[in-house]
């Protein structure tokens, strides 16, 4: 089991009301797992989605990730699992304007010290499928193009989950349906997905649809998304090259190797 949450609450105390955001969760989630978490507005998605990331403590309840009992580590501990272990995704993709991709991309390598930053960011980019615009900024690129360059630097530390709070919200429909292909083709590498929306369209291609109401789930359907039928081979992503070295040299631009999930 990946995750594992029981009975969990968060109260915010704005001083002079207190809001009950999650009234008693469960949910446990298998490794391979395609969640998506529906519900209304206000209803906690995002407390929940950011107690699932580590960002923010709940007030009281249980959570295991990976074995792990969150509620026993420290910040720095949590800071760690969120780098090494879990990749974020968001509707505004949050890039670093002055950034090129390809920093934004070696920006979770550098905070976690890791070796080969430039060829594994390179190779992170290749995955998405804009290893060529890896020189370029973001101002510089399309929103789908900026979303799949957030997504390899979600996915440049090989985390074990992919968190990601209405990652298509900003793009058109053609491009939102390539970006759940993306998905699709890392959840098909092993990788495990949990994806807030409210597009029935994006939904669709998950496993697993929570429903979250007045800070509750109130239903929890499996069955067999999109991803597992059609939908996957047609994300038409262009597919991944090498680029020729800049500034830096970059010893493995022509292989075909991919990173392989875990
Ligand atoms: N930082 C905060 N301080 C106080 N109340 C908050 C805070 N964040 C969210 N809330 C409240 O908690 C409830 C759940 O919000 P949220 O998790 O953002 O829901 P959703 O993502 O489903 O729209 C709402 O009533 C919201 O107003
Ligand atoms: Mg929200």
């Amino acid at each position: 089991m990946l995750i594992e949450i029981r009975d969990l609450t968060k109260v915010y105390d704005t001083g002079k009301v207190q809001v009950n955001a999650l009234r008693g969760v469960d949910l446990a989630v298998d490794e391979g797992d395609f969640v998506a978490i529906m519900g209304p507005s206000g209803s906690g998605k995002t407390t929940f989605m950011n107690v699932l990331g580590c960002l923010d403590r709940p007030t009281d309840g249980s959570y295991s990730f990976e074995g792990r009992q969150v509620e026993t580590l420290t910040d720095g501990e949590l800071a760690d699992i969120r780098n090494r272990r879990m990749g974020f995704v968001f509707q505004n993709y949050s890039l670093l304007q002055q950034a090129t991709a390809l920093h934004n991309v070696e920006l979770p390598l550098l905070y976690g010290h890791a070796p080969n930053r430039r060829k594994r960011a390179l190779e992170a980019l290749e995955r998405l499928g804009v290893a060529e615009r890896a020189h370029h900024r973001p101002t510089e690129l399309s929103g789908g193009q900026q979303q799949r360059v957030a997504i390899a630097r979600a996915i440049v530390n090989e985390p074990s989950i992919i968190l990601a709070d209405e990652p298509t919200g900003n793009l058109d429909s053609k491009t939102g349906k390539e970006v759940m292909g993306l998905f699709c083709d890392l959840n098909a590498q092993g990788i495990t997905i949990v994806i807030v929306t409210h597009d029935d369209h994006v939904a669709a291609y998950c496993r697993r649809l929570v429903d979250f109401l007045d800070g509750r789930i109130v239903s929890d359907n499996h069955g067999a998304g999109k991803c597992d039928t059609a939908a996957a081979g047609d994300a038409g992503h262009t597919p991944a090259r090498g680029i020729p070295p800049q500034d830096e040299p970059y010893d493995d631009a022509s292989t075909e190797g991919e990173v392989t999930g875990q």
